[in-house]
């Protein structure tokens, strides 16, 4: 019985049925819906609900949660599940309620509980995640009214944060937990809140604060508030509960079959057609290869496929249970039974707290992560040793087969056929001598896919240690999973012994192959984790005996019960304490207040518009680019003529097109060379974003190949440079190390890092009919740059050039440059098609495209006393600035001007080059190459403190700059708050106690260590000239006396305009409430600089703050005629007095400069200090760290909103977290890069924030140069994120220490859980097959 016959080749046929789904409320119907439509896009561009943020596009960042509700009519229950919309097709929906984060609750409406605290417990920045945040909240809350933090912490798992390191995320939420949320200080019982330190008085200002906000004020969520379930949908799933749904797009259909048989039915007739339940293989599959299906069979309305059955052997699942589903029927069973009898399940369980994020668990099918059989794929090798049954049903009948290695292998044999289906899964229980343990080791400790994942069971025989059966399971070594068959059957009959593991281990090694090209590179690191599991699962076993029969079988060691469990985060907790406003502050008064984001509320309602929410105009095309696949080439053809056959295509654009300039430093569109792989070569423009990208991949190209050079060393060889070389010296270096006790040299790599804002590059380009002028929208920090480029590549004047940037999901410095590009792309094509044009790259393209912060390599020689005083350094740095300038030349300068740090270097000399490569062009990011620069003179005090054995916090302070003081360019400064951040911060963190705790936990614990680091910083704020410094402001008082503030500055989530409205307020005296800001515009300001360097709000707070004063001076007749007047009444008599209420303020910069022939210069305005001293534990079998504790001080001087300066702090530690830590870029030989999203670019998550995470705001400090004392928080704190990076290494030393091994050896950057565990030399890493470098060609290279 089938009524589709020839669906395969039908458009819209007539039987395809309405789908009915509820959005927030409101009923949808679909007539003809498409299969391919994905959720995501549904929502934003034809319900306009763009509250749902696209991040990625492939289920990591979660940006684009929602959540789902479903009626099953049999259970009579509703279930609310969060989901990644990006991966969830329409077609999926049917029945089912969708809440968006606008149907949470709204400006207009009523704002819930959970946006209302996010936002006012300041939880958001630029606001791009906080949607998804909410949303992921809301579903748990649905479901959980009162959760655990276990829970809580899990449910935002799999939402990535780029702005604010999370905690006050975290913060926001824990008041919703059901246990106490206290920190209890580190185990002392006292409150945070209850400190000493938050009723003291300070000796100048107000009194010192602990914490930012204060969620016991918030109101709790009332469940009757909620959307109820909308009783039509629970009418249909009753009356449907029988019907077939069909549903025909244009090229595929999608039936949603009601029962087993008629299931079977299809599955016969359609043998190919993949059964989609998740669709979070299938849909990433789809999008990453292009891959159409012509039938998608989707079977959850199968009740068997949902059975939750316990038999004598164990569970039976549902194949169509999704993986959260599993793991609450795991969690709820465990305890019920014997434990012997759960060892698979709590072995599954372990997994499941860690595997992907919560959406993803919510969506993804059991049967769905069987049959698709991915290699990482975690589950697969437990439920394979644990002898899963697979339930298999066809037309032909019933029958089980073993989920075995060989069935995951792919065997013909032992596999399910074309036409039969999953229908359950049998989990047997454990039997009572059995042990069963599963390992996995991801890049990051949560979401994230598995580097090497491993299932091992072992049974003896009753009451022995005598091995009957035995098998070991190996994922992300293979394209499929393997089994080390072999090696376990050589191992039957042998006693659970040293010799048995020993012989193991080599077994395993010959046995399973890991080439030394193989996909994903990391080869001596995995093959190392091969041994290292199987070392801990024979511990594990040992431990375990031990405990069945402790008189049989002795106890482990202490050394070895270290081997013992993995390292989880807790949940992290914060301290903030900064000092209150002076007692005497008028109460309107706002500044020095912790005041939340401006648009705070409006981000976590998803009301806040970015570029690409700007609703559809008329006639406007989509944009996708033609990107060069060669790193090095002549263009010898584009033939676009298939492109242009495609339908709805209507142009193709190239370099040809551009009337007037073609770029600046950088061509748009690429002319007759490329020069990196992702140059932008031609554009297509269509109808449709799919038409424009189906028409982009026609365009052909023929290239002829140039020799590329790709990293710094081969720019070395070829001298290729961006610049000339720039020099630095001080003192006579020669004659230092003449009179130094020792010398050292030494070199040190850091790699580059993404910039990941989270709103991808976009823009939106409308011509204007009349004066031939354009509209820009564009996500970037420079619009004066994107008007300049603009005008210039359509040869117009840039008055014709409007430029309008509301506000930007994130940048870092990723968009000061890169966005002038993408809008001249865009202009271009309106100019030549007369229609607007919108291009909102996609995250790969984005990642692909653009470049990021400059991979560096430096090279020391450093000669010092014996009692640790460095008295000469030679320094040699280059950084890789790819293909064009950019922002190199300021790169590199910085490198030497702050590459001294904290430290004085009587005689020091620095050299640098950019060196120009075949690679995407690298950009400004966060901290300017002083990043990179840091952690190279910190490496030489390391590597000091090595050599002379004294403790690195000696040889620290021992070469810190004291008192006023000069840097390498002979500007003076001050280093008393340096030393005052030191003292505070050796105090605060209660470093030298702990100190001591760490060392005796590294006695007792061979296999883990701690380490602990402590890091000072001197930072330069701003730019070494004073035009950067410039800045403009626009400021009008309306006659009902409200204030419109503009200025040159753009918001990228730092809250420069809730800064720029605290100095209106305190300038013209009136609340917060009158002043408006709306856009930054080159309309109302123009020639504005890049809003970065710490500066953009001082700066431009400055041009606000002259506006105001200008108009307030204007009002002064009127104030003096009226004191006791009301603002109103003054604004109203100044309008009739023909008094102007509108002035425009303008600050000229700070004088700085910078001679480079003379290398000296009063380089930057001012310095800022700060220290930080974090905590770590490594596991030494599989590099796995966590970050146990941090506290910074830092010198903020007054601070115009703690709330916002804090979260710049705890933002940039965290990103600098991810830089030293855990981001890594691969490039392939042939120069491509290959993390090109989050499945493969690791940005640090919820898992990566310290367990205790304490800022403290140095007090009673002041800042003459800034407005109101104050100082630039922008990029400093990322620094301070080396001192995790330092921190393991003092973890690593005390391995290797113990380990007999030197302790002078090299650690570069990023210390990944690859270098962490390599550096950790043992017998495992011993055993492993090395691989000469050059006789094969690897899967990545090293580019820095
Ligand atoms: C962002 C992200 C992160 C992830 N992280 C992890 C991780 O950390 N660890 C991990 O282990 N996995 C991870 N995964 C993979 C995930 O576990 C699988 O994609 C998922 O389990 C597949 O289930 P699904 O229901 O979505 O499958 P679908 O995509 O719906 O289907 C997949 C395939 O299974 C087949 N299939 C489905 N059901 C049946 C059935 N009953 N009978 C026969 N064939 C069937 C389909 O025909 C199809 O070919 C991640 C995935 C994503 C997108
Ligand atoms: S956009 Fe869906 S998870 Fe990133
Ligand atoms: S606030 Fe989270 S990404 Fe910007």
């Amino acid at each position: 019985m089938l009524y589709f016959s020839d669906c395969n080749s039908m458009a819209y046929p007539q039987q395809s049925d309405e789908l009915v789904f509820f959005v927030n409320g409101r009923k949808v119907i679909e007539r003809q819906a498409d299969p391919e439509e994905l959720l995501l896009y549904y929502l934003r561009k034809k319900l306009c609900l763009t509250g749902t943020k696209y991040g990625c596009g492939v289920g990591g960042c979660g940006a684009c949660t929602v959540m789902i509700s479903t009626y099953d009519p049999v259970a009579k229950q509703i279930q609310h599940r969060p989901g990644n919309s990006c991966l969830l097709p329409i077609c999926s929906l049917h029945g089912a309620a969708v809440t968006t984060v606008e149907g949470v609750g709204s400006i207009k409406t009523r704002i819930h509980p959970i946006q209302e605290r996010l936002a006012k417990c300041n939880g958001s920045q630029c606001g791009f995640c906080t949607p998804g945040m909410v949303m992921s909240m809301y579903a748990l809350l649905r479901n959980h009214a009162e959760p655990s933090m276990e829970q809580i912490i899990s449910a935002l798992d799999g939402n990535l944060c780029r702005c604010t390191g999370y905690r006050p995320i975290i913060d926001s939420y824990t008041r919703f937990a059901r246990e106490p949320t206290c920190c209890q200080l580190g185990g002392t019982g006292q409150c945070c809140l209850d400190q000493e330190e938050c009723v003291c008085s300070s000796s100048t200002g107000g009194q010192i604060h602990s914490g930012l906000c204060n969620p016991e004020e918030f109101p709790p969520v009332d469940p009757t508030q909620e959307f109820i379930f909308p009783p039509e949908l629970m009418r249909m799933a009753q009356e449907q509960q029988r019907t077939t749904l069909i549903f025909c797009g244009k090229r595929t259909t999608w039936i949603s079959p009601t029962s087993l048989k008629e299931l079977l039915e299809l599955k016969a007739k359609y043998p190919k057609a993949p059964l989609v339940v998740g669709n979070t293989s299938v849909g990433l599959k789809k999008n990453g290869h292009g891959t159409y299906h012509p039938i998608i069979l989707h079977p959850v309305r199968i009740p068997e496929m949902h059975v939750v059955n316990s038999t004598n052997d164990g569970l039976v699942i549902g194949a169509a249970c999704c993986l959260a589903q599993l793991r609450d029927i795991l969690t709820e069973t465990v305890p019920k039974l014997p434990e012997e009898k759960t060892k698979i399940y709590q072995a599954l369980l372990q997994h499941l707290k860690t595997l992907a994020g919560e959406q993803i668990r919510s969506m993804a099918s059991l049967g769905g992560h069987i049959a698709s059989r991915g290699s990482t794929w975690d589950l697969n090798p437990i439920l394979s040793v644990g002898k899963s049954v697979l339930n298999l049903a066809s037309e032909d009948g019933k029958r089980q087969i073993l989920l075995n290695d060989q069935f995951l292998a792919g065997c013909e044999h032992a596999d399910i056929k074309p036409k039969e289906v999953i229908v359950s899964v049998l989990i047997p229980y454990s039997m009572k001598d059995d042990f069963i343990s599963a390992f996995r080791q991801a890049e990051r400790q949560k979401n994230a896919l598995s580097i090497v994942n491993s299932g091992m069971r072992v049974l003896f025989s009753p009451g022995t240690d005598t091995i009957v059966d035995l098998s070991i399971l190996y994922g992300g070594i293979g394209s499929t999973t393997l089994s080390a068959r072999k090696s376990c059957e050589k191992l039957i009959g042998r006693q659970w012994n040293d010799q048995m593991l020993n012989e193991a281990c080599r077994l395993v090694l010959e046995e399973i192959f890991l080439p030394p090209s193989a996909l994903g590179g990391k080869v001596e690191y995995r093959r190392t984790l091969l041994v290292s599991f199987l070392f801990r699962f024979y511990l594990e076993v040992l431990h375990g005996l031990h405990q069945m029969y402790p008189f049989r079988y002795a106890e482990l060691s202490q050394e070895k019960i270290s081997a013992l469990g993995m390292l989880r985060s807790g949940v992290p907790q914060g301290v903030q304490i900064y000092q209150d406003v002076d007692p005497g502050q008028s109460p309107q008064d706002p500044v020095g207040r912790p005041i939340m984001h401006q648009s705070g509320i409006k981000h976590a309602t998803g009301e806040a518009v970015y570029t690409d929410d700007i609703r559809p105009v008329d006639g406007e095309l989509s944009l996708a680019v033609v990107t060069s696949i060669k790193a090095h080439a002549k263009i010898i053809s584009i033939d676009a003529s298939e492109a242009l056959q495609v339908p709805g295509v209507v142009d193709v654009v190239t370099a040809r097109d551009v009337p007037g300039e073609n770029g600046k430093d950088e061509q748009a569109y690429a002319e007759d060379k490329v020069i990196c792989v992702g140059q932008i070569i031609c554009a297509v423009v269509a109808e449709s974003l799919t038409q424009a990208k189906c028409g982009a991949e026609k365009v052909m190209i023929v290239y002829e190949d140039l020799e590329p050079v790709l990293t710094v060393e081969e720019a070395i060889e070829h001298n290729s440079y961006i610049t000339e070389e720039r020099k630095i010296e001080k003192g006579d270096i020669e004659k230092g190390f003449k009179s130094a006790d020792e010398i050292i040299e030494g070199e040190l790599h850091v790699g580059g890092q993404e910039h990941f804002y989270l709103e991808t590059n976009s823009v939106l380009v409308i011509p204007r009919v009349e004066d031939k002028g354009m509209d820009v929208y564009v996500s970037t920090q420079h619009a004066t740059d994107v008007q300049e480029l603009v005008a210039s590549a359509l040869n117009l004047q840039s008055n014709k050039i409007m430029c309008h940037v509301k506000r930007v999901g994130g940048a870092f410095g990723g968009k000061i440059t890169k966005p002038s590009l993408f809008a001249v792309i865009a202009a271009v094509a309106a100019n030549k098609t007369c229609r607007p044009v919108r291009f909102a790259l996609e995250r790969n393209m984005d990642m692909l495209i653009t470049g990021g912060r400059h991979p560096f390599f430096g090279k020391y020689k450093v000669g010092f006393m014996n009692d640790g005083r460095i008295i000469a350094a030679d320094f040699q740095c280059y950084i890789n600035g790819g293909c064009t300038k950019d922002e190199s030349e300021l790169v590199i300068e910085y490198v030497l001007l702050k590459v001294d740090n904290a430290y004085s270097i009587p005689n020091l000399r620095v050299r640098g080059h950019a060196c120009k490569t075949n690679l995407p062009s690298n950009t400004a990011f966060r901290g300017f190459g002083f990043p990179q620069a840091g952690l190279f003179v910190e490496t030489c005090i390391v590597a000091v403190a090595t050599q002379t054995g004294l403790p690195q916090e000696k040889v620290r302070e021992i070469n810190m700059y004291k008192g006023v003081n000069l840097t390498s360019s002979k500007q003076e400064f001050d280093a008393e708050n340096l030393w005052k951040c030191w003292e505070e911060c050796l105090d605060k963190s209660d470093y030298y106690s702990r100190k001591a705790m760490v060392e005796e936990f590294n006695i007792k614990n061979y296999w883990k260590k701690k380490g602990i680091a402590i890091i000072p910083m001197k930072f330069s704020v701003g730019f070494n000239a004073t035009y950067f410094h410039q800045a403009g402001a626009l400021v009008h008082i309306y006659i009902d006396g409200s204030v419109l503030v503009t200025h040159g500055g753009i918001e990228l989530g730092q809250g420069i305009h809730t800064k720029m409205l605290q100095i209106a307020s305190r300038e013209l005296k009136i609340p917060l409430s009158y002043i408006h800001f709306c856009e930054t515009s080159t309309t109302t300001v123009p020639n504005g600089k890049y809003t970065a360097g710490s500066v953009g709000t001082e700066i431009n707070a400055r041009a606000v703050q002259d506006a105001c004063q200008i108009l307030w001076k204007r009002l002064d007749p009127i104030r003096r005629d009226n004191p006791n007047g009301k603002w109103e009444d003054w604004i109203s008599e100044a309008h009739k007095k023909s008094i102007s209420l509108s002035a425009t303020g303008y600050f000229k910069g700070y004088v700085t400069n910078m001679n480079w022939d003379t290398q000296k210069g009063h380089a930057f305005p001012y310095f800022l200090f700060g220290v930080a001293c974090s905590e770590v534990e490594i596991d030494c079998l599989t590099g796995a760290h966590k970050n146990i504790r941090t506290d910074i001080v830092m010198d903020a001087c007054f601070s115009i909103n703690p709330a916002i300066d804090i979260g710049q702090i705890e933002g940039a530690f965290i990103q600098g977290v991810g830089l030293y830590t855990l981001e890594e870029i691969y490039f392939s030989p042939e120069g491509e890069q290959l993390s090109l999203g989050p499945d493969t670019y690791k940005i640090p998550a919820i898992c990566d924030v310290p367990e205790q995470f304490r800022v403290y705001l140095l007090p009673n400090s002041r800042n003459s140069t800034a407005i109101y004392s104050s100082k630039g928080m922008g990029e400093a704190g990322f620094f301070l994120g080396s001192s995790v990076f330092f921190a393991i290494r003092d973890a690593v030393a005390a391995a290797r220490k113990e380990r007999g091994l030197p302790l002078d050896f090299i650690l570069n950057s990023p210390l990944t859980v690859e270098r962490i565990r390599m550096a950790c030399d043992d017998v495992f890493t011993e055993m492993i097959p090395k691989d000469k470098p050059g006789t094969y060609k690897p899967w990545a290279i090293n580019i820095d």
